[in-house]
């Protein structure tokens, strides 16, 4: 059989509520043009991110009922550093409340001011925790990157000899570590190959430079170097998975993406006396060792959740999925990220709309009209978010995992469609209100001054 379905089966479902487009443009207003702000239950299908939005399986509901909430050495905990360790290698594993919590502690623990931080792409969180401690984040993305057409199997991967450059202009000691997301996130969802980070690997060794992973959608990006590295096809994700862990120091991780929990993340290394500082740190804000700000039956559902992700059955759908409403969007002429990555698919708003300039947020206009269009709920992903950091002008339709059906992708298919064939119509928004951080989220925005 060709036909790849879902790999499951419906138990318990969720009501959609349906709003009709003149509401949505009242709720629009009063949300100040940004869907953040909007409540959940006025959108339909609810694409903003991928992140703690899962559907847990029966196996993580039975997890769920075994968790022990013990405050100090719960039986989750090790359940869960047990699995953490088979798959990654690494010795520490320290629990957070999510990855963003991970990023915390780790740049709290290794950055200083005037420092720089290399990744591939930045994720917001990441990007802002860096500048917190007065350190600089900068991206070094391949330079395929640049171009949303371009069809490099590989597009997530860090540009190494600029890597190298960075380091001998500046010196190692400004560099306190190396990141590489996976997938690449910002950059489309694009993965990064298995021999790019041995080339990461070999640098940050001769220079004696930390190297970590971002590794949020660690097993979409095992599944994409399986298909697409050439000597990798007849390994499995986990094979994979476990050579991407073992060229790094460690990791930050989001359980909300690849573990399909609601909630979690977790740091890890192998550096004892890092550890040490990690952990008190982590006391201080997050909480004892062995639960670090979660329950212990979130725990038990990051550990059941790390296991099936694993499984072939759910990756080629997933990424088959995704590719699905990629190709029919770009076949009817709306321009995506090419090739199709792992949790999301991105429309390049800019090249769409090149009637609204960066600075009136292509992305935003075009998020805001298939809400008013449709009830779909996407996020900009470009200047808006980035401000002018940003390289490109994205909007990204994130497919939660295990969440929607193929009839729901085809409604999406159809309301993007739609809005394509009368782009032009589209204007720009300018910022009336926003705050110093993460602008995203809060910003207010309203219809550009002398759009047509
Ligand atoms: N790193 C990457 C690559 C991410 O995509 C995210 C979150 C984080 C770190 C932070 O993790 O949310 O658990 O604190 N990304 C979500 C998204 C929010 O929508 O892409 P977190």
């Amino acid at each position: 059989m060709k036909t790849i379905i879902e790999p499951f089966r419906i138990k318990s479902v969720e009501p959609l509520t349906y709003t009709t487009p003149a509401r949505r443009e009242v709720l629009l207003q009063e949300a100040g043009y940004n869907l953040f702000k909007l409540r959940a239950v006025d959108v339909l299908l609810d694409l903003l991110t991928d992140s703690g939005t899962s559907a847990m399986s029966t196996e993580q509901w039975a997890a769920i009922m075994r968790g022990d909430e013990s405050y100090a050495g719960s039986e989750s905990f090790f359940r869960l550093k047990k699995v953490v360790q088979d798959l990654t290698g690494f010795r520490h594993v320290i629990p957070t409340h999510q990855g963003r919590a991970a990023e915390r502690v780790l740049f709290s623990s290794l950055c200083k001011p005037g420092q720089l931080v290399p990744n591939n792409t930045h994720f917001d969180t990441t990007r802002a925790n860096i500048e917190f401690m007065g350190a600089k984040a900068i991206d070094l993305p391949v330079g395929e990157a640049g171009y949303t057409q371009a069809r490099f199997p590989f597009k997530g991967n860090i540009d190494v000899e600029g890597l190298e450059a960075l380091i001998k202009r500046e010196g190692p000691g400004r560099i306190p570590l190396v990141m590489v997301t996976v997938t690449n996130n910002s950059g489309g969802g694009q993965p990064v190959s298995l021999a790019n980070l041995k080339a990461v690997r070999d640098v940050t060794k001769r220079y004696e430079i930390p190297f970590y992973l971002d590794a949020c959608r660690f097993a979409e990006n095992a599944w994409l170097i399986k298909e697409r590295e050439p000597g990798y096809a007849d390994k499995s994700p986990r094979e994979i998975a476990r050579e991407m862990f073992s060229l790094a120091d460690g990791c930050t991780f989001s359980a909300k993406k690849d573990a399909f929990a609601n909630i979690g993340g977790f740091l890890c290394n192998n550096d004892d006396l890092l550890a040490e500082r990690e952990l008190n740190l982590l006391i201080l804000t997050e909480g004892f060792p062995t639960y670090g700000g979660l329950a212990g039956r979130d725990l038990d559902a990051i550990a059941v959740g790390l296991e099936e992700v694993l499984q072939p059955e759910y990756l080629e759908y997933r990424i088959v999925s995704t590719a699905y409403l990629g190709r029919h969007i770009a076949d009817g002429g709306v321009p995506i990220v090419e090739p199709p990555g792992g949790h999301a698919i991105y429309i390049d708003a800019g090249l769409m709309l090149p009637h609204i300039p960066r600075h009136q947020f292509p992305g935003q206009a075009l998020a805001v009209e298939l809400y008013r269009h449709a009830g779909v709920r996407s996020v900009e992903i470009g200047s808006v978010m980035f401000g002018d950091a940003a390289h490109l002008e994205l909007l990204r339709l994130a497919i939660p995992r295990r969440v929607y059906t193929q009839s729901h992708i085809d409604y999406l298919v159809e309301a993007i469609l739609e809005v394509n064939t009368r782009k032009k119509e589209l204007g720009g928004f300018e910022i009336v209100e926003a705050p110093p951080f993460l602008r995203h989220f809060t910003a207010k925005f309203r219809p550009a001054e002398g759009r047509s």
